[in-house]
């Protein structure tokens, strides 16, 4: 019988490096990375009126409100391939309300990972950070720099990118970090992201093989 897929969740402060993670946990364990934040780009970039709306939200460092990004969210979970593959959350839920908006659906992890990283590194990160639009790749102009002169050319900045913005996108996280915690205290890993990136996913790797290896073991003995 297939094993049941795995269904985890990352959170951490902005440029925490929950992107740059769940690009290396997809890679290895076939995931399904879905995040919030990106899918509100994506509404952005389509220019739709959730994405005008989502936008003024963006720019002030704020969670969007919840009738457009936990409707955007549970459309996504549910489709087939997070259903099969399993699925990797990322900068959801924010609040209690939108982990509550899942429960109702009977949705729950089995994982909660948190990044720790120290906050001066998270300003560097951030102003560092560049994205490929043609694959959606993150670098950072000094620890994860382009492979070539023709990436590095089309590289971009995102709106939000800036220090000012970090800095309020960093209170928004503090005020909402501790009521999505306390409902997930007895699955939460805290891994420590101040480390290189392959040593965070060391970690992170780690934990989801010892996740799959007790999944497997509760199988075969029901
Ligand atoms: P979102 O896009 O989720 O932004 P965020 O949480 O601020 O996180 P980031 O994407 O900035 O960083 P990351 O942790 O993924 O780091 P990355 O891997 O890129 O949200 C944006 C906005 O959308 C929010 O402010 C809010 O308005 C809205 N929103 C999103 N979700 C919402 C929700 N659920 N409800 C309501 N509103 C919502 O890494 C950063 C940089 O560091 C990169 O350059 C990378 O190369 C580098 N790096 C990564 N790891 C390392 C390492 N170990 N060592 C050195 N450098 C590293």
């Amino acid at each position: 019988m297939k094993p049941e897929p795995l269904k985890i969740m990352i959170s951490g402060a902005p440029a925490s490096g929950k992107g740059t993670q769940c690009e290396l946990i997809k890679k290895k364990y076939g995931l399904v990375h879905l995040a919030a934040g990106d899918l509100l780009r994506g509404e952005i970039a389509a220019g739709t009126s959730n994405g005008k709306l989502a936008k003024e939200y963006m720019e002030k460092g704020m969670l969007v409100p919840d009738d457009i990004v936990v409707v955007m969210v549970k459309e996504r979970l549910l489709q087939s391939d997070a259903q099969e593959n399993g699925w990797l959350l990322d900068g959801y839920p924010r609040s209690l309300s939108q982990a509550k908006a899942l429960e109702d659906l009977g949705i729950q992890p089995d994982l909660f990972i948190l990044l720790e990283v120290n906050e001066d590194a998270l300003f560097e990160r951030v102003v560092g950070r560049r994205l490929d639009p043609v694959n959606g790749k993150i670098y950072h102009l000094e620890y994860s720099p382009p492979e070539n002169e023709e990436i590095s050319a089309r590289l971009v900045q995102r709106f939000d990118d800036t220090e000012e913005k970090v800095k309020l996108r960093l209170k928004t996280h503090h005020q909402n970090v501790e009521s999505v915690l306390a409902l997930y205290n007895d699955i939460t890993v805290k891994v420590n992201g101040d480390l290189s990136k392959e040593e965070v996913f060391g970690e992170i790797d780690r934990q989801l093989s010892f996740l799959i290896e007790m999944k497997s073991k509760a199988d075969s003995s029901s």
